[in-house]
């Protein structure tokens, strides 16, 4: 490496420190050059910080000029030209949920005439049952879709889903055969329904005080008799005891058909499902 005169000259200059303001001027500015890139605390040093500051302050000024320009130019914006609306998904929203065994009758709760708030605030999965306020506004709310979830949480977790058609609906006829649009069985949607006996609605059936069958989907009638019950799901309600297979602990108890079609309640228990939870959501917009 070549030591030039310059270089000889900065560090005559670095080490004496000592010089005259005409030297200062005519001192070349290399910025770090001086003592060959250390600290130094040398006036050319000094003086080559200084440009920096001042030309660093010269910066800042024009940048904060710059910025105050784009505040007022994107404050115009704003008054001439409305934000884009931001993209709202569309969601299911959870209006009413059911817990297993939690104690208190569901139906009730569903039908109630009025529903002044949610209750409770807390919608979680694992907490007791759950009305949003939404059931009681039901047909001003514009519902296109209605889900019924199932959820059974041991030994996996599993969730089952029916879709109806909500447009139009109001708060006990959407669960119908005519609005399904999927669900878990093959063969719910193509049961002939003029058999009697064929149940599937909220409101279910009632029976001497000895069953309430809510969001009841069975199959027919006939032949009479308990060992014949056959269906997809119903959730047992107050205390419900008619049938060997509706009898349980714990109020209520929701049943589903663990089959890709309907179940023989009472003879094929197998393939009888119990959820812990029912859920039911809604959908506004068209997905
Ligand atoms: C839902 O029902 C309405 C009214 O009957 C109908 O216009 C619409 O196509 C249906 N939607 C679906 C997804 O079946
Ligand atoms: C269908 O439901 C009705 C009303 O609960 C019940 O009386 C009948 O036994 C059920 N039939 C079948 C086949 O599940």
């Amino acid at each position: 490496m070549a030591i030039t005169v310059q270089m000889i000259v900065l560090l005559v200059f670095c080490i004496w420190g000592d010089h005259t303001a005409a030297q200062r001027i005519t001192l070349p500015y290399h910025p770090g050059s001086c003592c060959f890139g250390g600290e130094s605390g040398s006036n050319a040093d000094t003086v080559g910080l200084q440009r920096r500051v001042a030309d660093l302050e010269a910066r800042q000024a024009q940048m904060e000029a710059r910025q105050a320009q784009l505040e007022v130019s994107s404050r115009q914006a704003e008054n001439t030209r409305p934000c884009p609306e931001p993209e709202i998904p569309c969601e299911w929203k959870l209006v009413f949920k059911i817990q297993a065994k939690a104690g208190p009758d569901i139906y009730p709760l569903w039908s109630s005439a009025s529903v002044p708030a949610n209750q409770p605030d807390d919608p979680s999965l694992s907490t007791g049952h759950y009305i949003s306020r939404d059931v009681g506004m039901w047909e001003s709310l514009d519902i296109k879709k209605v889900k019924v979830s199932l959820y059974t949480f041991s030994p996996n977790m599993e969730t089952r889903d029916l879709i109806f058609n909500g447009t139009g609906s109001n708060k006990d006829n959407w669960f119908s055969k005519d609005r399904l649009i999927s669900s878990p069985w093959t063969d719910l949607k193509t049961t002939p329904i003029d058999e009697n006996g064929y149940v599937f609605s909220i409101v279910g059936h009632v029976y001497h005080g000895l069953h309430f069958r809510r969001f009841f989907i069975n199959r027919s009638f006939l032949p009479l008799g308990c060992p014949n019950d056959r269906g997809w799901m119903v959730v047992l309600d107050q205390n419900s005891r008619f049938c060997p297979w509706e009898r349980g602990t714990g109020n209520p108890r929701i049943l589903f058909s663990k089959l890709t079609t309907h179940v023989y309640f009472e003879t094929d228990r197998a393939n009888v499902g119990q959820a812990d939870v029912m859920a039911i959501f809604i959908k506004t917009c068209d997905d």
